[in-house]
């Protein structure tokens, strides 16, 4: 079932026909970055080579540029069941989304006022939050993780709320251990406290369909290239919020949200290609195509689950029965995406990717951003994990791949 549910998506990537070693690739890399499928692709080069234009014309490719546009932000509407897509804010990427939003948060807020970031978070969740409280003489608490359970404290976070709580980001999962956070909770807690919440589901994205509306946070941030699509950025946010903040922008540029977020030309190709990957997640929904695109990405997800968790059971069985090698993350039945973070006794995760790269079989390795993590872990001083993520296209057979790679490698 696995299997085939694999060979069906893999027949959309073209990069399948690259060899190393007269084998395909083991891309075992998607946390920092999924494989892309033609249909994407195809929509790109649609774009630039057929309706290249700026918007708002009284030309055909300007007109098209526009409906492109429209067709980005519904589906990705669709994708996060943000209740309009005037909601849907397009942008670089998480990053540089998030440090936006911060500053213009920052300016309704000053000395006394508090913001609750994580330890279990990548920085692009703590740093631009941290600058703003800096500018803004804020002050900043951090809920912990525990190198136990790898798991983040809500109770702490319960603790640390107060009246003068503005905000709290959290993320939805961590891409480097893989852990899914009850963000809902999060969400409600905050709220309950009066303050506003930012959710990063940048690493949650590509594995479980977003729902803005159950989470119930006020923002939600994920990148399109984690999904198979471009090298963009997408921040949700409530209309209200959206409406009533003021962003940094120059004064011509429209003042109707969610244009007033979105500084400059953007990157039309890629919101073609953002569009695309929705509606290439919707396609493997076994009911086929139908005019309700959350329906299928919803069954979409459900096919992708049940694919991933299979495979991650037998990446994690494979690791964890290898003397020498630890796996730091939930059980694989837990509350987890399919990423796993581990080290390999003796040889530096590095060294681990180096190799097993040269054989075709790509990891990556590092702190991946989530410094604190790999600080809490005690890893930070030698060199962080190696991190495998399971994908669509991942097949049995490269997960054995992988797990013979890691043996050959910990029998030094
Ligand atoms: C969990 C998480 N948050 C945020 C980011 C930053 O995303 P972007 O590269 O779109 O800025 C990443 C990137 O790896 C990530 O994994």
């Amino acid at each position: 079932m696995s299997e085939q549910f694999a060979a069906r998506v893999r027949a959309d990537f073209p990069v399948f026909e690259r060899q190393i070693g007269g084998r395909s690739i083991a891309f075992f890399d998607g946390p920092g970055g999924s494989q892309v499928p033609r249909q994407v692709g195809d929509a790109m080069r649609d774009y630039l080579l057929m309706h290249n234009a700026n918007t708002h014309g009284f030309f055909a490719t300007s007109e098209e540029t526009d409906a492109v546009i429209t067709r980005a932000r519904e589906n990705m509407a669709a994708f996060l069941n943000a209740p309009s897509p005037r909601e849907v804010v397009f942008g670089a990427n998480m990053t540089t989304l998030t440090f936006h939003l911060s500053r213009s948060l920052g300016r309704e807020w000053g000395p006394g006022d508090e913001v609750i970031v994580s330890q279990l978070d990548h920085q692009a969740n703590v740093a631009p939050w941290r600058r703003m409280a800096e500018d803004r003489g804020m002050t900043v608490h951090v809920v912990p993780f525990s190198a136990e359970t790898y798991t983040l404290d809500l109770d702490a976070l319960e603790r640390a709320l107060s009246p003068r709580t503005r905000l709290v980001a959290i993320g939805a999962a961590s891409n480097a251990i893989g852990t899914v956070n009850d963000v809902a909770r999060a969400a409600r807690l905050a709220r309950q406290a009066g303050a506003l919440s930012f959710v990063d589901a940048v690493h949650y994205a590509p594995h479980r369909l977003p729902d803005v509306q159950a989470i119930g946070s006020d923002f939600l941030a994920c990148s399109a290239y984690k999904f198979f699509g471009p090298h963009m950025g997408i921040l949700w946010g409530r209309a209200e919020h959206l409406e009533r903040l003021t962003p940094y922008k120059v004064p011509p540029a429209s003042n109707a949200s969610p244009e007033r977020w979105e500084t400059g030309t953007l990157n039309h190709e890629g919101m073609a290609g953002t569009a695309a990957a929705v509606e290439w997640i919707a396609s493997l929904d076994s009911h086929g195509p139908g005019n309700n695109l959350r329906a299928s990405l919803e069954r979409a997800f459900r096919a992708i689950h049940a694919h991933e968790t299979e495979l991650f059971a037998a990446l994690y069985a494979g690791l964890t029965g290898i003397p020498g090698v630890r796996v730091h993350g939930s059980p694989a039945d837990g509350m987890r995406t399919p990423t796993a973070g581990f080290v390999i006794d003796g040889v530096s995760p590095d060294e681990a990717a180096r190799r097993l790269g040269a054989e075709g079989v790509f990891v990556w390795n590092g702190d991946f951003y989530a410094t604190t993590v790999c600080d809490v872990l005690g890893l930070s001083d030698c060199g962080g994990l190696i991190r495998a993520g399971i994908a669509p296209y991942t097949t049995a057979d490269d997960v054995e791949r992988l797990v013979t790679g890691v043996r050959a490698l910990a029998r030094g």
